[in-house]
């Protein structure tokens, strides 16, 4: 996608061969400034730290920080040591095992000099394929949004969570694909963003992509959610995923299962917008198995911005001395979701629903 007219993805390799760039998203939406990565330390920390964040995203900054640590020492024993350390810089979003999983793999089959050069290729093909997908959930899912403005003949007003749109991943997003699509297609389409409180990820990325390719948004509270939707203001929700388990049970941003909640009593669709790496095929019941991030407490108890002066501010919002907890995700289970937006296209939120578009799964299952 563009910022300022200029084509960017939020990851891209660096003319050196070596090294890659990725956009540091705890500046924006005040600076945008690229960052560079070239180590096994470095692509951990920008994981860690969220200069990279988004399930896509940091599946495939982790396989590139695999790739970087084959610099370091290319041995088994490298090897796995960079998994460990890769796989450890956050639990939930299960892309990021996910891609770990794959380049290891594929490393363990050749000896240690050829390792670089084939960590860092699988890796580009991850990015190129993330992108890929990114693309084909976008003309999936904007027929949902074709067919609520022919219904009703007005612009279409769909709620998201958090960031889900090219930030989240390489390029084009998993929930903001299909509204991507609508806009370039000349679609009325409007979009409400939850803030998305602690870290304001739909204040701060959702708004500025929005912004950016000039589609119609407001930035509303994260509880004004459930009014708007008892007051006819809500058509369809698309949010994104952290991890699918095989049954439809939805992990993603803490507030996604308030909103799911919210929308089924007013009967409005909510649609869940992921890609194959988000697929957990091993876990069955979302809540009781899928380990959920706790984050630093700092991040609900300050908040920081941006001065009337153009300077930055931190400043304390929560009572001094009183305990805080800070679950990053939570679950949506797949009897609240309508369907599944894929690569492959729409399924229902459940075993048989997924196995549909996955057969080759189906020995498995
Ligand atoms: O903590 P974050 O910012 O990495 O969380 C991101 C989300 O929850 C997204 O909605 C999710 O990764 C799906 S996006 C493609």
């Amino acid at each position: 996608m563009q910022i300022d007219g200029r084509p960017y993805r939020t990851i891209f390799p660096d003319p050196d061969g070596v090294s890659v760039q990725v956009i540091d998203q705890t500046r924006l939406p005040f600076a945008f400034e690229l960052q560079r990565l070239a180590s096994l330390d470095g692509a951990a920390r920008a994981i860690r730290t969220m200069v990279v964040r988004g399930a896509p995203l940091i599946g495939v900054t982790a396989a590139y920080g695999l790739a970087f640590a084959m610099r370091e020492d290319a041995s088994n024993a490298g090897l796995d040591h960079a998994v460990a350390a890769l796989a450890a810089t956050r639990p939930t979003a299960i892309n990021l095992r996910w891609a770990l999983d794959r380049v290891a793999g594929n490393l363990r089959q050749v000896q240690a000099p050829e390792r670089f050069a084939r960590a860092f290729a699988e890796a580009g093909r991850i990015a190129e394929e993330d992108v890929a997908s990114c693309r084909a959930i976008g003309n999936h899912g904007v027929g949902l949004i074709a067919e609520i403005a022919q219904r009703t003949g007005r612009t279409v007003n769909v709620l998201t969570h958090c960031n889900a749109g090219w930030l989240a991943t390489v390029d084009w997003g998993t929930a903001l694909a299909p509204i991507y699509v609508a806009h370039e297609a000349g679609l009325p389409v409007h979009v409400i963003v939850d803030e998305t409180r602690p870290r304001n990820q739909g204040a701060a990325l959702t708004a500025f992509e929005l912004n950016g390719h000039g589609v119609p948004h407001t930035v509303v509270a994260d509880n004004a959610g459930g009014h708007l939707m008892q007051h006819g203001q809500v058509d369809l929700c698309i949010v994104g995923s952290d991890r699918t388990t095989a049954s439809g049970d939805v992990c993603n941003k803490i507030g996604t299962y308030l909103k799911a909640l919210a929308a089924h009593d007013n009967g409005i669709p909510f649609y869940v917008a992921l890609p194959f790496s988000t697929i957990d095929w091993t876990l069955r019941d979302g809540v009781a198995e899928i380990p959920i991030e706790e984050r630093d407490a700092r991040e609900v108890t300050h908040l920081t911005g941006r001065l009337a002066d153009g300077g930055f501010a931190t400043v304390e919002v929560v009572s001094p001395g009183s305990p805080v907890a800070n679950p990053a995700f939570d679950v949506t289970p797949g009897r609240l979701v309508t369907g599944l937006i894929t690569e492959r296209g729409i399924a229902r939120a459940d075993t048989e629903g997924l196995l549909g578009l996955y057969p080759e799964r189906r020995q498995a299952a």
